[in-house]
């Protein structure tokens, strides 16, 4: 199932793939002969089986929704991002960044599990800041792309990162897109995240070689637009990162595709808009059956 895995879409079947896959075949009396080692997936499958049986389930892969995208255009690449963040049904932050940081021309977004893009990126960033200090160069997209992709398979897919990594250096501009489990492709449109499909949907439609900049930032800002109206995992604004030769411009925000409304009337009914005609207490004989003390941890 191992050449499968980049045509999967969801974070959770992925996953699954490793438990259920029929790689599971490795004698747990054998010897590692070098290679990877499957044993925890019968592991896995038995201890999965053992507990539905019980009537329970297995805590699900989390996965986070987002829209993030980059474009090649004439002389540099725009990247792009909504700002929600989601914990299941819940907003968790209406005003997130997911345009990381990596080195002074190279800027990366992030989707999927929100720690993850965030220590991943910030990891990159340093040990391409160090390679830098070392070659008194600035770091090369190429670079930045294998530190992560090698990096991303060493954790098998753990690492819930799903990455658009974009930059100009001494080759010119350079676009990637790099998926949890390592693998990567190098294209002049690239979309991840829940949205990608909306925002692919946008691209491929209206995607020219060598746009001037402002078309670029526009078709950026209508893509991720599509992920934030179409897309329940995207939200909120839309944050921008122009990098030309020599110039990086963090947008943020771009754009408010949604504003909030403003509350025209007043809703609220004076007291005693509802007569009251009848008024009776009943008293309810209530006996304490247990009580008990809870401590608060005031620390
Ligand atoms: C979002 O955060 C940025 C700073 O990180 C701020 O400039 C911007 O006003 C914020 N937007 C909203 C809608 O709060």
């Amino acid at each position: 199932p191992k050449e499968k895995l980049p045509l999967l879409v969801s974070h959770a079947s992925r996953k699954l793939e490793f438990s259920t896959g029929k790689m599971a075949t490795l004698s747990v009396c054998q010897p590692q002969l070098g290679g990877f080692s499957f044993e925890n997936c019968k592991r896995n499958a038995v201890l999965e089986a053992e507990v539905t049986k019980l009537g329970c389930n297995i805590p699900a892969a989390r996965k986070t929704g987002t829209t993030i995208c980059g474009v090649v255009f004439k002389d540099g690449l725009v990247l792009g991002a909504d700002t929600r963040a989601t914990e299941g049904m819940i907003v968790a932050d209406k005003n997130c960044s997911k345009i990381h940081y990596i080195s002074p021309n190279i800027y990366c977004c992030g989707a999927g599990t929100a720690a993850d893009t965030e220590m991943t990126t910030q990891i990159i960033s340093s040990n391409l800041e160090l390679h830098s200090l070392s070659t008194s160069r600035l770091p090369r997209v190429a670079t930045a792309n294998r530190m992560l992709k090698q990096m991303l398979f060493r954790y098998q897919g753990h690492i819930g990162a799903a990455l658009v990594l974009g930059g100009v250096d001494c080759n010119g501009p350079h676009l990637y897109s790099i998926y949890p489990h390592g693998s990567t492709d190098k294209l002049p449109y690239v979309t991840m995240g829940s949205g990608s499909l909306a925002a692919m949907a946008v691209f491929e439609d209206r995607y020219k070689q060598d746009m001037e900049e402002e078309d670029a930032k526009r078709l950026v800002r209508d893509a991720i637009a599509a992920g934030i109206f179409n897309d329940l995992g995207s939200g909120s604004n839309i944050d921008l990162c122009v990098i030309t030769k020599g110039r990086v411009d963090y947008l943020r925000p771009h754009d408010m595709a949604n504003k909030k409304g403003v509350r025209t009337g007043n809703y609220k009914y004076k007291q005693g808009t509802t007569g009251v005609l009848t008024k009776s207490v009943i008293k309810l004989d209530l006996e304490v059956v247990e009580e008990t003390v809870q401590t608060m941890d005031t620390s």
